[in-house]
């Protein structure tokens, strides 16, 4: 058996949560594979909504089990608050959710540290979640992280104290004023409950699950134009987004990967700072915003709204090697006489496919326009019975990316989801 990957083709908040929860019932093993409590998956069900930061989306459903891999960062604070949120009996949890020993922990002074560097940058401000996750990752890379298999070592407290204490001089340096021990009490607690659950080599258990014929769903945080190689950098997360990922952050061999499902928002979003060719800076983007609910699911920023930009789509299925797209929030483009879609960038008077590596030059969305439908679609669950001029736009974005789409998405519930 082998891995699909579901991952984010955009900014983040393609609506993965939601896909990854529906698509559950037919995986054996759930396992988010980089980022950490920057994310935000919303899913819905029985009219309840659930927004998880770091557990995978696959927790609600019982006899799966859900994997938080080494490429994840982890803040066993979060991680404490999210448990307690869940409503389901930690006893349930600790069967359903496993922990790898590799996956770095976010410390108290790694969050002080993001909020420090962000306010040094001034205007050049990355727009951060403030969740630690670029120190964390730094941590990581120059070898100097704590990592949740360390909380069982006898002298974990020292360890501890060791990066908790150069991080403080670095924040001396850095003028920034925190008190800790408020931070300090409820990471501690979070070790503790960390020390319930199965925390292991968690390479060994996906892998040997694949060789007994195991289905594995592998979830991606955040998205494609985020990624620290292939987003804009440097406004983009501290982690690989991408396909690649996968491997890296679970510990399988590309030969494991079978699917790789790409996911979209009908339209386009982004939170936090970064170029934006299609960003609409007028009324349809205040109304994008209001129909699509547009507020980050982890901070509750406005998120900014554009137009969908086929150059970057296809860019991040060329990165990702993208074999099937899932559409979503094909509902919030209800209402709109004409839906534009940006289909090549005007660069120096020139129509180009490829993103310009400037973060600042001047980017001229060129617009196709194809007319858009009015009826309310949020009750359809046929593909068939779909408005046309939806099925059009989802037809003219196959023939321009060439890959199909296989979801169609028409609201937040789980069961809002239409296959082809
Ligand atoms: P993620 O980070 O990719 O999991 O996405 P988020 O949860 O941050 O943001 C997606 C938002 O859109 C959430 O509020 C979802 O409940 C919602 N959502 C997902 N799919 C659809 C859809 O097809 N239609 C509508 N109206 N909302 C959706
Ligand atoms: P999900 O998984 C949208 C953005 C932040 C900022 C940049 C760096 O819900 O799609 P970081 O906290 O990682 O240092 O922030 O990345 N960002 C996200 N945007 N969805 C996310 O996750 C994001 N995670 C980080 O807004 O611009
Ligand atoms: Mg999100």
């Amino acid at each position: 058996m082998k891995i699909d990957i579901l991952l984010g083709l955009q900014w983040g908040d393609e609506g993965k949560g939601k896909i990854v929860d529906a698509l559950s019932p037919d995986y054996d093993i759930i396992a988010r594979f980089q980022g950490g409590p920057n994310a935000g998956h919303s899913l819905e069900f029985n009219n309840i909504k659930h927004i998880l930061h770091l557990i995978p989306s696959g927790i609600f459903h019982p006899g799966k089990i859900n994997i938080i891999g080494n490429g994840v960062v982890l803040d066993p604070a979060v991680f404490r608050q999210e448990i307690d949120n869940l409503g389901i009996p930690l006893e349930e949890l600790t069967k359903r959710l496993v922990i790898s020993s590799r996956a770095n922990l976010i410390l108290p002074t790694h969050r002080m540290l993001d909020a420090a560097y962000e306010q040094k940058k001034g205007h050049l401000k990355i727009g951060s979640t403030l969740k630690g996750i670029g120190p964390t990752y730094t941590d990581k890379t120059s070898r100097n992280g704590l990592r949740a298999g360390d909380i069982m070592l006898k002298d974990f407290r020292q360890m501890y104290e060791g990066l908790s204490s150069g991080h403080l001089e670095l924040l001396r340096q850095l003028e920034y004023e925190s008190d800790i021990s408020k931070y300090e009490k409820d990471w501690f607690a979070g070790i503790d409950l960390l020390k319930k659950f199965r925390v292991e080599n968690t390479e060994y258990l996906i892998n040997d699950m694949l060789s007994a014929g195991r289905k594995v769903l592998a979830e991606g945080a955040q998205g494609t134009m985020l990624d620290l190689d292939f987003g804009s950098y440097p406004y983009v997360t501290s982690s690989n987004t991408i396909s690649a990922g996968a491997c890296t952050g679970l510990g399988v061999s590309p030969k494991t990967i079978d699917e790789i499902f790409g996911i979209f928002k009908a339209y386009c979003t982004r939170v936090g700072s970064g170029p934006f060719p299609t960003e609409l800076n007028d009324e349809t983007g205040e109304l994008l915003r209001k129909k699509g609910s547009e507020f980050g699911a982890t901070t509750g920023r406005p998120r900014r709204c554009g137009w969908l930009d086929l150059p970057a789509l296809r860019y991040a299925i060329m990165i990702n090697g993208v074999t099937r797209l899932f559409m979503m929030k094909s509902d919030i483009l209800s209402g709109f006489s004409t839906i534009k879609v940006c289909s090549s960038y005007r660069v120096n008077g020139q129509d180009v496919d490829q993103r310009p590596y400037d973060n600042n030059a001047a980017i001229e969305p060129v617009y196709t326009e194809l007319p858009g439908w009015q009826e309310d679609i949020t009750g359809i669950r046929k593909y068939n019975e779909l408005p046309l001029n939806l099925r059009n736009y989802v037809e003219f974005i196959e023939k321009q990316t060439g890959i199909p789409i296989t979801i169609v998405s028409v609201g937040p519930d789980r069961n809002s989801t239409i296959f082809r």
